[in-house]
C-alpha cells in the first residue's frame, strides 16, 4: 500500500483497503489499484471560470480514495462508504441515475467512465473524508479519483492529467447536466501542497502556483443552508452571463474591462447588468489579489474576499441569509481579514482568511456566533493546501 500511503494517512488507507476486501472478497488477492483526489477551495473568482476569466483556488488536504480491480466482464460495481450504497451497471448502459433513486452520486463516476471507455468492467470502493454537500466539491473529487483509477488500471487509456481533467468536466457538463466551468476539476487535478493555483480559464495549460504565506490560514465553515435547485439556479446565472456577453458584443464577459463595462453597461437590462457586474469585478479582483499576495498584502487580499461576498449578495444573487450571517459573524471576529461564500452559492460553505495564530480560536468563536444568531450548530475548520489527484498500484 506504499503508493496510497504516500498520499493519505495510514488509517484512511487501511480502512479503504479493508472496506474493499469486505465488499469484494473474491478480488481481495487480485492486483489492486487506487485513485485519490482532493476537494478544493475557491479563494477568489466566483463564477468566473465558465466566463473564461480568472480564478484563484487550492486543493485541500482532504481526499476521496477509490480502490479498484479489473473484472473479466463488462460490469462495473462501485460502493460508496459515505453514501452507504452500491451500484452496478454495464459499460454499455447509458442510463442516468435519478435523484429520486438516491443513487445520483453514481452519475459522477458513471459519467467519467462513459468518457474514458475502459475495455473491461471493474469493482471499486470509495472512501472519503471530504464533507459531502459542503461546497468543497466532493463531486469533482469523485470524478478525478475515478479518472485516476482508470488511468492506473488501463495503461492504454488517456494518461495526460490535463486531458483527464477535461474529460471529468465534460462528464459533469454532458452526463450529470451541470454546466460548471473547470474550477473544481482543475484544482482537484492540479493542486500543489502549500500553494494556491492561479488560472486563466482562457488558457488552461498555463497555470501558476502561488506559495501560501505562513502569516495567514483559510477557514471553511458550513452554513448548513439547504441548497435546493442549486444546479438549476447555477445554470440560469450561467445563461444570464452568456446573454450579457452577447448584448455587449463580446464572446465572453472576460473580454470586458471594468472601464468598458462602466461605459457600456446601460445597454443591459437591470438584472443581467448586475449579474455581469459581478463577473467583470470578480475578474478584476482576482488579478489585483494575485498582485497583493505577491507583495505580501494579506489585509488588502482579505478585503477583496469580503468585496466578492458583497457582490454575490447585492449583484449576483447567489448568496442566502445563512451565508450572509456566517460571513457577518466571521468578519466581526478578531484575526479575520475577509470572508465570502465559496463555489456555486445558495448554501454550502464560506471561506475566511484568518491570521494564523487566531485560526483555531476563530473557528470556535465563529461556531458560537453563528449558533447565537441562527440556532444552527455547524462545523468550521482550518484547511491546508494539498496536492492534486494521482493514482497507481496500491
Ligand atoms: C461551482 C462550479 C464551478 C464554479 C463555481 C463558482 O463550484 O462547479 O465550476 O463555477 O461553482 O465559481
Amino acid at each position: 500500500m506504499l503508493g496510497l500511503q504516500s498520499r493519505v494517512d495510514s488509517k484512511t488507507a487501511s480502512e479503504a483497503l479493508n472496506l474493499f476486501k469486505t465488499k469484494f472478497p473474491d478480488y481481495a488477492n487480485s492486483e489492486l489499484y487506487y485513485g485519490v483526489a482532493p476537494g478544493r477551495i475557491e479563494i477568489l473568482g466566483n463564477h468566473t471560470d465558465y466566463n473564461e476569466g480568472f480564478i484563484l483556488s487550492a486543493a485541500i488536504d482532504k481526499c476521496t480514495v477509490l480502490i479498484g480491480s479489473k473484472t473479466t466482464d463488462r460490469n462495473v460495481t462501485l460502493h460508496s462508504e459515505s453514501m452507504n450504497a452500491s451500484i452496478t451497471f454495464s459499460l454499455d448502459d447509458d442510463t442516468k441515475y435519478s435523484v429520486e433513486s438516491g443513487s445520483s452520486w453514481a452519475n459522477y463516476p458513471k459519467g467519467v467512465i462513459r468518457e474514458l471507455k475502459p475495455a473491461t468492467g471493474f469493482v471499486g470502493v470509495f472512501k472519503s473524508n471530504i464533507p459531502v454537500g459542503g461546497g468543497v466539491s466532493s463531486s469533482a473529487a469523485i470524478e478525478l479519483a475515478t479518472a485516476m483509477l482508470l488511468r492506473s488500471l488501463y495503461p492504454e487509456l488517456e494518461q495526460d492529467t490535463m486531458k483527464l481533467i477535461l474529460a471529468c468536466k465534460k462528464a459533469e457538463n454532458d452526463f450529470v447536466g451541470m454546466g460548471c466551468g473547470v474550477l473544481d476539476q482543475y484544482t482537484s487535478g492540479m493542486g500543489r501542497v502549500g500553494h494556491l493555483v492561479s488560472l486563466d480559464c482562457r488558457d488552461i495549460f498555463k497555470h501558476c502556483y502561488i506559495p501560501l504565506c505562513p502569516e495567514v490560514k483559510f477557514v471553511i465553515a458550513n452554513s448548513l443552508a439547504p441548497h435546493q435547485l442549486v444546479d438549476g439556479k447555477y445554470n440560469i446565472l450561467r445563461a444570464q452571463c452568456f446573454d450579457a456577453a452577447a448584448l455587449l458584443g463580446v464572446p465572453f464577459l472576460r473580454d470586458v474591462s471594468l472601464d468598458r463595462f462602466d461605459r457600456e453597461k446601460s445597454v443591459l437590462p437591470e438584472g443581467v447588468r448586475n449579474t455581469a457586474s459581478h463577473i467583470v469585478n470578480e475578474n478584476d479582483r482576482v488579478l489585483r489579489g494575485v498582485k497583493m499576495l505577491a507583495e505580501g498584502d494579506v489585509d488588502g487580499f482579505g478585503a477583496l474576499m469580503s468585496l466578492s461576498h458583497q457582490s454575490s449578495t447585492r449583484d449576483f444573487g447567489n448568496s442566502c441569509p445563512e451565508l450572509d450571517t456566517l460571513v457577518a459573524c466571521a468578519t466581526g471576529l478578531q484575526g479575520c481579514l475577509g470572508s465570502r461564500l465559496m463555489g456555486g452559492g445558495f448554501g454550502g460553505c464560506t471561506i475566511s482568511l484568518v491570521r494564523s495564530e487566531e485560526g483555531e480560536i476563530f473557528c470556535s468563536a465563529l461556531l458560537q456566533a453563528y449558533h447565537d444568531h441562527t440556532g444552527i450548530s455547524t462545523t468550521a475548520f482550518v484547511v491546508s493546501a494539498g496536492d492534486g489527484a494521482t493514482g497507481g498500484l496500491l
